[in-house]
């Protein structure tokens, strides 16, 4: 994917990309934001955030600061597709979660599923309206390519593991 021109995402490795719920729901129109090693959550505008948290019928978790589904709406829970480059980049439903095991080191509960998926902090048209942080890289193969000016992203054996 070129870099995009967008400001302020343009200043980082920034690309366009927009995010899709399951089949048909909208959660981000093509927009710009940045793809971030050194953020761990992957981060939405606060109008994407809404639409995620009604599709996928999570709760804000107070102890944790993340969204919260039950095992039941876990269950139901759809893949996420990041379109990027008119590539569709899927995060499956245990990829959208923190890994179990550690729970209970964000003084989160064991039996809960909190989600990776946050909010930016701003809404929508800002100029940087995600970050795909490591959490999303972890699923897929990345490039920064600073001469050409792109990022590439690729799945591996691991983008639909269920380790978490
Ligand atoms: C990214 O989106 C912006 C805003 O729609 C557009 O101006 C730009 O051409 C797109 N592509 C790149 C590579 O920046
Ligand atoms: C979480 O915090 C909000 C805002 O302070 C409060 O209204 C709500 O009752 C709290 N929820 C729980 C489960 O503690």
């Amino acid at each position: 994917s070129p870099l995009t021109t967008t400001s302020p995402a343009s200043e980082f490795f920034g690309i366009n990309q927009s995010i899709r719920y399951g089949t048909s729901t909208s959660i981000l129109s093509s927009t710009a934001g940045i793809v971030d090693t050194g953020t761990t959550l992957t981060l939405i505008s606060t109008d994407a955030l809404t639409r995620y948290t009604r599709a996928t019928g999570a709760v804000q978790d107070n102890a944790t600061g993340l969204l919260r589904l039950t095992t039941a709406q876990f269950a139901n829970l759809q893949s996420l597709f990041f379109t990027i480059n008119g590539v569709n980049f899927e995060l499956t439903p245990n990829a959208q979660i923190w890994p179990r095991a550690l729970n209970t080191a964000i003084g989160g509960n064991a039996n809960s599923v909190y989600l990776i998926v946050n909010s930016i902090g701003t809404p929508t048209g800002e100029g940087l309206d995600f970050i795909n942080g490591m959490t999303f890289l972890e699923r897929f193969y990345s490039v920064f390519d600073t001469a050409n000016k792109r990022v590439g992203f690729a799945t591996t054996p691991f983008t639909t593991s269920t380790a978490n």
